[in-house]
């Protein structure tokens, strides 16, 4: 059996804050936000928009794409490290939104990499004809943890939720080849302290980074017995274009190829590898029968990485 994915949607916080915001709340500048990292501006919620309203919307577009009614989803999975409370899960919050009764319903913690994880779980589910769709989400209001003293990461991230209706497609597309990986050892470079602030060291997550990602994108190409060359578009985790462009590179293709919104949105977290994949379908970047690579990585460590023919 196929697995793939169906439709998919996402939500974006209407407050746009841009590099120059910044400037006047820490000791920064447009320039060095820009060369570093890519980012120009970021989308940050409203303090009446918790992690679950994002995901439930994100939710609504995919479920409308794939054309599947809320009563046929068998399973919600929502990827966060940022949920409403530690529970109820986001999950369950959207399932009872979603009026998707059917539904099993449970949170992922893999932090950036969290969409990954959910996506090859749904994969194993449909596979064994334990569930035929499965809602998977990536949620995460990054704002509520940010340290916005430390100008070394509240620069970098934003808010927003990206999801995807995975379920059985025809002979030859969906989900070719996976990879999947962590490294407790890593959980001090990038974790959350006792004041709930996301803490950071950024020059050991920038060397883990662009080391694994160009890895495990060629990983997955490699396991089909494919070349660089074959290759149609990359899906990169969004956090800081100098990491996306080193995976890019090894693949050998130009960056009108790779899905660039850490521009406008900055690091998503969790939420960022489906956000990036569902602009770039309804923008007509990834067109049917394309083979394209997700790839991302996170707290943890974690990282993941799915290649793909696009379609159903
Ligand atoms: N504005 C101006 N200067 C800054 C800023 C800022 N916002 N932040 C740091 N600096 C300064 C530093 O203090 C340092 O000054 P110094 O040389 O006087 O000590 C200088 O800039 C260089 O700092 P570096 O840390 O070496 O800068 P680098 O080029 O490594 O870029 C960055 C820092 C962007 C954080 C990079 O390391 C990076 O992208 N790391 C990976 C981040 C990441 O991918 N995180 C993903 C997970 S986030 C999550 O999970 C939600």
């Amino acid at each position: 059996m196929n697995v793939g994915i169906l439709g998919t949607g996402q939500y974006l916080p209407t407050r746009v804050v841009t590099n120059k915001d910044l400037e006047k709340i820490v000791d920064t500048n447009d320039e060095w936000i820009r060369t570093r990292t890519g980012i120009e501006e970021r989308r940050l919620a409203e303090d009446d928009i918790d992690t679950s309203d994002m995901a439930y919307h994100a939710a609504l577009g995919a479920l409308e794409e794939a054309a599947i009614d809320a009563a046929d989803i068998d399973l919600i999975l929502v990827a966060t490290v940022t949920a409403d409370t530690p529970f109820p899960s986001v999950a369950c919050m959207v399932q009872e939104r979603l009026g998707a009764m059917n539904a099993a319903a449970m949170d992922i913690g893999a932090a950036c990499a969290g969409f990954m994880y959910g996506l090859i779980t749904a994969k194993q589910f449909i596979e064994t004809k334990a569930y035929k769709n499965v809602l998977v989400i990536g949620a995460d209001k990054l704002s509520k943890i940010i340290n916005w003293e430390d100008r070394s990461t509240c620069v970098l991230l934003g808010d927003g939720a990206g999801a995807a209706v995975v379920g059985e497609v025809t002979e030859g597309k969906g989900i070719l080849s996976f990879e999947l990986g962590a490294n407790g050892s890593g959980g001090k470079d990038l974790y959350q302290n006792e004041n709930d602030q996301l803490v950071m060291n950024g020059r050991e997550v920038f060397k883990f980074a662009v080391r694994q990602m160009p890895e495990s994108t060629v990983n997955v190409i490699k396991q089909l017995g494919y070349s660089k060359e074959d290759v149609d578009y990359l899906v990169p985790h969004q956090a800081n274009i100098r990491i996306m462009d080193a995976a890019r590179e090894r693949l050998g293709i130009s960056p009108d190829k790779m899905a660039a919104t850490i521009r406008k949105y900055g690091n998503n977290s969790a939420a960022s590898i489906p956000m990036a994949l569902s602009e770039s379908v309804k923008e007509g970047k990834i067109k049917d029968n394309d083979l394209i690579v997700l790839v991302g990585f996170g707290g943890g460590l974690t990282w993941g990485a799915v290649a793909m023919r696009w379609g159903k």
